[in-house]
């Protein structure tokens, strides 16, 4: 699973040199940066699959933080397996939950990057567990988890309490994290995230109105839209009909990659194309030129339980009652992985800095190219200094009233 660049870090962690050094990541944790992005696609690539999933949220670098978790509560092969899925066999204990810490450490500091993530995460046990308390200083040290212990005989008020900590922890804009929980007899995660990007360049706030999304074919939504052009990375991809653009956030730390069809359809073909080697190419071939971007001005909450789709990666004992060795939660080994929520709400909104107005009206902006999203696409939130994957997912429906459903 190890692309070239994992297995040039790979290399340089051997000499001991820092790869990372300019940009001062620790070896480490440059490695599992760059790991946690081919985490994202293949985890991406699975979630895709399920028929009934329309929007897809996820964090790599926070789903990777989260088995760095599972890691520290694991022994024996229920805790190697987790290194398996991360790439990082070789990666000593100490430095696999230093190294998950300090990119998620790094890519998270609103200040310094100047967006809005707010990152929530806590360890339910039933109501039997007691977590050790080494379990629970590291956790807290390395991955900021919080434990807490659910009577989870009483599902209705166990799923209103999560739902409420999730709600209270992202100020609101999170309001469900499940509807139901089905296993109540093991340990489980819950990540809870708002993430607000701030564009390097705004949207003029009055530039938004009422436009039609198309869904499908058949399916259209009234959704707001904001408008600007701008001079942005760009690619029109002739051969697979499709575009490439990246909308850098304040500080152009990281950016927003859309990758979008040129006209509706199923995103199952561009789906398809989407490997770490595709993306480079598409990246590589980006050129400066002008923009006109039309963007859902929109809200999206999305929450996936990851168990299942964990174990496909091949983490497969510790969601298996049978097979579980997590006794370094708890002491005993009385504990497995029943659920992984993992829940985020992003909003896109015209807010960011103020736009370099010397080139309005200037040549460079004529001629821009049209980037219309009307229609479902593909996005990740791409960091620039440590190269991990903040956020991968796809917008297939947005909020807004149907207009018209024929067929
Ligand atoms: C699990 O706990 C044992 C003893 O408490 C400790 O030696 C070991 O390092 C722990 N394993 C991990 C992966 O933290
Ligand atoms: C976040 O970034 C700021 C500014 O670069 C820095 O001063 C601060 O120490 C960072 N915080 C953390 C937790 O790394
Ligand atoms: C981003 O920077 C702008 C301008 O300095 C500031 O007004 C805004 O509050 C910042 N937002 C975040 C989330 O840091
Ligand atoms: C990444 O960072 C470099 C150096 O700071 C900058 O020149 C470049 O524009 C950034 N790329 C993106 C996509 O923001």
């Amino acid at each position: 699973m190890l692309s070239m660049w994992g297995n040039l870090v790979a290399l340089c962690l051997v000499a001991t040199t820092v790869s990372g050094a300019e940009k001062g990541l620790s070896s480490h944790a440059a490695l599992l940066a760059d790991n946690s992005a081919s985490l994202a696609l293949d985890l991406y690539q699975i979630m895709a699959k399920e028929k009934m999933t329309e929007n897809i949220l996820i964090s790599p670098v926070v789903v990777a933080s989260s088995l760095g978790l599972v890691a520290l509560g694991g022994k024996s092969s229920t805790a190697s397996q987790v290194k398996t899925v991360l790439s990082a066999s070789k990666v000593k204990d100490e430095q696999l939950h230093a190294g998950l810490s300090e990119v998620l450490t790094e890519v998270s500091n609103s200040t310094a990057r100047n967006v809005t993530w707010k990152i929530s995460n806590r360890l339910y046990g039933p109501s039997s567990v007691n977590f050790a308390d080494d379990f629970v200083k590291n956790s807290k040290k390395h991955y900021s988890y919080e434990h807490s212990k659910i009577n989870f005989r009483d599902k209705r008020s166990a799923v209103s309490a999560i739902n409420e900590w999730a709600s209270k922890s992202t100020d609101g804009k999170l309001s469900e994290v499940t509807k139901n929980v089905e296993k109540t007899d093991g340990a489980m995660i819950v990540n809870a995230m708002f993430y607000k990007p701030h564009w390097d360049e705004q949207f003029h706030h009055k530039m938004v109105d009422d436009r039609v999304f198309l869904v499908s074919r058949s399916l259209a939504l009234s959704v707001p839209m904001m408008h600007r052009t701008g001079l942005y990375k760009f690619h029109e991809d002739t051969t697979n009909h499709l575009f490439v653009l990246s909308m850098p956030l304040a500080r152009k730390m990281s950016s927003v990659i859309f990758i979008m069809p040129y006209h509706v359809e199923p995103l199952e073909r561009l789906e398809k194309l989407l490997t770490r080697k595709q993306l480079d190419a598409w990246f590589s071939k980006m050129e400066d030129r002008a923009v006109a971007i039309s963007l859902p001005k929109t809200s999206f909450e999305v929450s996936h339980d990851l168990q299942k789709h964990l174990a496909e990666l091949g983490l497969t004992e510790a969601v298996d009652k049978a097979k579980a060795d997590l006794s370094n939660i708890s002491g005993k080994k009385d504990l497995y992985l029943s659920n992984v929520f993992h829940a985020s709400a992003m909003e896109w909104s015209t807010e960011g800095n103020p736009p370099d107005t010397s080139i309005f009206g200037t040549d460079k902006l004529r001629n821009p190219k049209l980037f219309y999203a009307d229609h479902p696409f593909i996005f990740l939130v791409k960091d620039n200094k440590t190269n991990s994957i903040l956020f991968i997912g796809r917008l297939v429906r947005p909020k807004g009233d149907k207009i018209r459903d024929e067929l």
